[in-house]
């Protein structure tokens, strides 16, 4: 939709016969929400054209109003999406505004259309149906970055580097198995917003003000024609209730922690002190002083913007704890929540899908990495325990292999198997001859890199192996994914 075009003249409020004064200025704007709520407006039209049929079926209204009614909210929609509909402050909210309008189209028909409603019942309803779409939108979007990164890691899937653990190199693993933790991750975000969907579509329409209505209306009508799986089954938390945009700004902050712990990898990694990687250029500025830098933004960004979310959840959920039922002003506020973090989610998600298709690994880097680090140490351990060295004995000796190694400034696997052998025969109090027999043959294979995490291949693990089988699970389930 058009952004806003808002008329900031004084104009007679909707409820202005119980007031001898006009609204303070001041307040005018302060009271407002039509700055942001106008985003709910073709909700809000499609809503009270669903309310409007049911209350001509129920003969509340004259069945022919309801056409004039329905004519005229299809005008407005057009006026709305051709961006052409003057929104006014004095009348405070989009509901006012377009009830507003449809009395100047089509007259008297128009205020019928507010009966056994409230603007209590029609706002939760909308923010309902609005975020409904919302979320759909985001979980498409979740699906494309999970593809980039499915696409990565198959592509890489036997590509080495450290993994770490306190930041300090640990243990081998795919850059491919990297990649698909974070496809786990949107895998259970995609859950989340799919929870939160299911939860809130229930229909609130029919509470009124607070207490329901005294008209014989239809609410199981409504609900089905707006899509809703039922209606809400008391009126006072129906017109009390923004769980869903606190369940909506949960998952949203969880699934932004995410792309923050993303983004402070690849900070890391596209340093020159790491060089793991090379973000592509058209998502990266430079520096308008040193000509060398090339500025890893987006993160950063995506890293502070995650923040912000926490923000938007933390404030939401205080605006709503202290509230008496059943509704309060209050509410209105976390309409912005909700704008703002659906708007953050959707930049975010669109930006990483292009930076995780384009990123480039410096499979060299991440292999010397994993050299320098000892990471092979554990499988040394292993190698011992599987013949028949107790772990923690086996844990004294290879700490003294990694020491020497240290001493020598050699990776593990540069210490030769005589060296590794004696330190062996003095840390158990053995023969020189039986540690060797211990080692046996294959020790190289045992302390490389490629070793080590191809031999991690059960499900779940790090092998080349066990990632390609993710792969194509992963690729079966976005494949059955709606709107893929
Ligand atoms: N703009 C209001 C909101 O978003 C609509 C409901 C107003 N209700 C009222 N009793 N003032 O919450």
């Amino acid at each position: 939709m058009a952004a806003a075009h808002i008329d900031m003249q004084a104009r007679t409020a909707a409820w202005s016969g119980r007031f001898n004064e006009a609204m303070d200025e001041r307040l005018l704007g302060y009271n407002a929400s039509i700055p942001f709520d106008y985003r709910l407006a073709l909700h809000d039209i499609r809503a009270s054209i669903a309310h409007a049929r049911m209350l001509a079926a129920q003969a509340i209204i004259p069945q022919p109003d309801f056409a004039v009614i329905e004519q005229g909210l299809l005008g407005i929609a057009q006026d709305i999406r051709d961006g052409t509909f003057q929104w006014s402050r004095a009348l405070e909210d989009v509901h006012f505004n377009i009830e507003r309008r449809l009395t100047e189209r089509i007259g008297d028909a128009g205020k019928r259309l507010h009966t056994a409603r409230s603007r209590n019942d029609q706002v939760a309803t909308s923010m309902r149906l609005y975020l409904r779409e919302a979320i759909a939108g985001i979980r498409q979007r979740i699906r494309h970055l999970q593809r980039a990164f499915v696409e990565q890691a198959s592509q890489h899937a036997d590509l080495l580097m450290p993994g770490f653990t306190h930041l300090q190199v640990a243990q081998p693993v795919t850059f491919g198995h990297h990649l698909m933790a974070y496809f786990e991750m949107l895998e259970r975000d995609d859950g989340r917003f799919g929870d939160c969907a299911t939860r809130l579509n229930q229909l609130p329409l029919g509470s009124a003000a607070l207490a329901g209505t005294s008209f014989p209306i239809d609410r199981e009508a409504v609900a089905h024609e707006l899509g809703f799986d039922g209606v809400t089954r008391n009126s006072m938390d129906s017109v009390s209730d923004r769980d869903f945009v606190l369940e909506f700004l949960a998952a949203a902050a969880v699934l932004m922690i995410h792309l923050s712990r993303l983004s402070e990898e690849l900070i890391l990694w596209s340093s020159s002190a790491f060089g793991f990687v090379a973000l592509p250029d058209r998502f990266c500025t430079g520096s308008s002083i040193m000509p060398q830098k090339k500025n890893p933004d987006i993160p950063e960004l995506a890293r502070a913007k995650a923040g912000r979310m926490l923000g938007l959840l933390t404030g939401a959920m205080a605006m709503m704890k202290a509230q008496p039922l059943a509704y309060n002003k209050d509410n209105q506020e976390t309409q912005e929540a909700m704008f703002d973090a659906e708007q953050v989610l959707v930049t975010t998600l669109e930006v990483f899908t292009g930076l995780v298709a384009g990123l480039q690994p410096n499979a060299s880097r991440m292999l010397a990495a994993a050299d320098a680090g000892y990471a092979t140490a554990t499988d040394l351990a292993d190698l011992l325990v599987r013949r028949s060295i107790p772990f923690r004995d086996a844990h004294e000796v290879v700490a003294r292999v990694v020491r020497q190694a240290e001493a020598q400034g050699c990776p593990l696997a540069g210490l030769g198997e005589e060296v590794i052998a004696t330190l062996m025969a003095q840390t158990l109090g053995i023969e020189l001859q039986r540690a060797r027999s211990i080692l046996g043959d294959d020790l190289q294979r045992v302390l490389s890199v490629r070793g080590s995490a191809e031999s991690r291949s059960h499900t779940g693990g790090t092998a080349p192996e066990a990632v390609r089988r993710e792969v194509a699970r992963a690729r079966q389930l976005l494949n059955a994914a709606p709107g893929l």
